[in-house]
């Protein structure tokens, strides 16, 4: 007897939820309300398949892109825009509840398709040629994308290209696995950047492949595990009045409207501030923008995109206030609240797993507004109680729809004395 179960809401990955034979299963691609048919394969751990939609959501729309369902980098195409921002605030406001915090969330602000600018793929080799894409849906194989949607035009354009540079830096196999190399992409202000890493050895014949090989036309520069192979001209990206020249590999924000988005909240929230602080700086995306008004002090661990931030600053020939540095891991060494004492605002900016020794440094210190930016609705919420409980006010929290499609979701936090 085949399975047919009700969808009771969608889980936090954007699966939806049922329950069968008294055990809560997830199905992909299904919408709250829906009846499904189950196919009769067995799914990872406890995730099923759909065979058939029988009763389908008034939500449910044809997804944009030919991959969806097999590529991993999409889980909600099939979600109606309305619904789809409301469910992705809702996740924020469930996380943010949990850790006792009762807050109007605005947005989220989202950004048309054809936005994203950078992306992270991997190549391999098949018998049927190289395969260019991103994961499949909860395996290793990886899906040849001929095309992506959500790529800005440009980045959908060079995939050709970039498959048929790929293909040369692909290594072989060893210890019985298939050979794969990852693929980011970068569209700058002034081109692609590629780069690729595979963790083995850079040699000479890569140097030789980058320079002759005839897709390397399209990009800017070209890189393998960091080190440069060959470059036409400096990536360029656009903070503020500075030009910086990212490293090779290094983080940006994927969307370049909503980069703007959270630096304009962070920008405005601070600009009373004489003295700001960046922590988990990048390469300068809010110091860049901050020292236009305030003197800023930027913390971060990667210094390559330190470096890139410093000669950004010095680029602008002193139109900028002063902005100093530090390489520093904040996880294990935060800024403590006494070096914090000439500090009138901050901004955090942690990856996924939060700032919590940072916040606590925040929450003992006497900084008068703090923004928090975050890509983990849950390490902001516990971040953001931290500071609540060290006696700071929250003043607005914004959704941001970075990642389109996705159950990832940015937010900005701004709070003060
Ligand atoms: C979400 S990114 C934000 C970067 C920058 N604010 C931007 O918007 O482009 C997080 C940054 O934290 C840095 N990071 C990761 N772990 C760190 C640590 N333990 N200490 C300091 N920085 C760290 C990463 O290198 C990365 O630049």
């Amino acid at each position: 007897m085949p399975d047919i179960v009700t969808i009771d809401r969608l889980g936090h990955q954007g699966d939806g939820t049922a329950s069968l034979g008294g055990k809560q299963i997830f199905v992909p691609f299904t919408l709250e309300g829906e009846k499904v048919l189950l196919s009769g394969l067995p799914g990872r751990g406890n995730h099923r398949e759909v065979a058939e939609i029988v009763e389908p959501s008034q939500d449910r729309i044809s997804p944009i892109c030919p991959h969806f369902g097999d590529c991993g980098g999409c889980q909600l195409q099939h979600f109606s825009h309305e619904p789809y921002l409301a469910w992705k605030r809702a996740l924020l406001v469930s996380e943010l509840e949990r850790e006792g915090i009762d807050v109007d969330v605005a947005g989220p602000v989202s950004f048309p398709a054809a936005s994203r600018r950078r992306a992270v793929l991997t190549a391999i080799h098949t018998s049927g040629g190289t395969h260019l894409g991103f994961q499949g849906r909860g395996s290793h194989e990886v899906i040849d994308i001929a095309t992506c949607p959500v790529m800005t035009g440009e980045l959908q354009a060079a995939l050709p290209a970039v498959r048929s540079l790929a293909g040369a830096f692909v290594p072989p196999p060893a210890k019985g696995k298939p050979g794969s190399v990852r693929v980011t992409m970068l569209s700058c202000d002034n081109g692609i950047d590629i780069a690729f890493a595979h963790g083995g050895k850079v040699t000479a014949r890569d140097l030789e492949t980058a320079a002759r090989h005839p897709a390397s036309k399209h990009f800017l520069r070209i890189s393998l595990n960091g080190e440069v192979l060959h470059a036409r001209q400096r990536p360029i990206l656009t903070a503020g009045t500075a030009r910086v020249s990212p490293p090779p590999e290094a983080f940006a924000q994927a969307v370049a409207g909503a980069e703007q988005a959270m630096a304009d909240l962070v920008c405005e929230h601070l600009s009373p501030c004489k003295r700001t602080a960046d922590l988990f700086a990048g390469f300068g995306t809010f110091a860049l923008r901050l020292a236009q008004n305030s003197m800023v002090a930027a913390y971060e661990f990667d210094a390559p995109a330190l470096a890139a931030m410093d000669r950004a600053w010095r680029e602008t020939g002193g139109a900028l206030k002063t902005i100093t540095h530090e390489r520093r891991d904040l996880f294990r060494r935060p800024v403590m609240a006494s070096e914090l004492k000439k500090i009138d605002g901050a901004v955090f900016d942690p990856p996924r797993a939060g700032a919590e020794a940072q916040a606590r440094e925040l929450a003992m210190s006497k900084v008068r507004k703090v923004a928090a930016v975050s890509c983990n609705p849950q390490t902001l919420a516990r971040d953001l109680r931290i500071l609540i409980e060290g006696g700071y006010k929250l003043v607005s929290v914004t959704a941001i729809d970075q990642f389109a499609f996705t159950p990832h979701l940015e937010a900005v936090a701004l709070l003060e004395w």
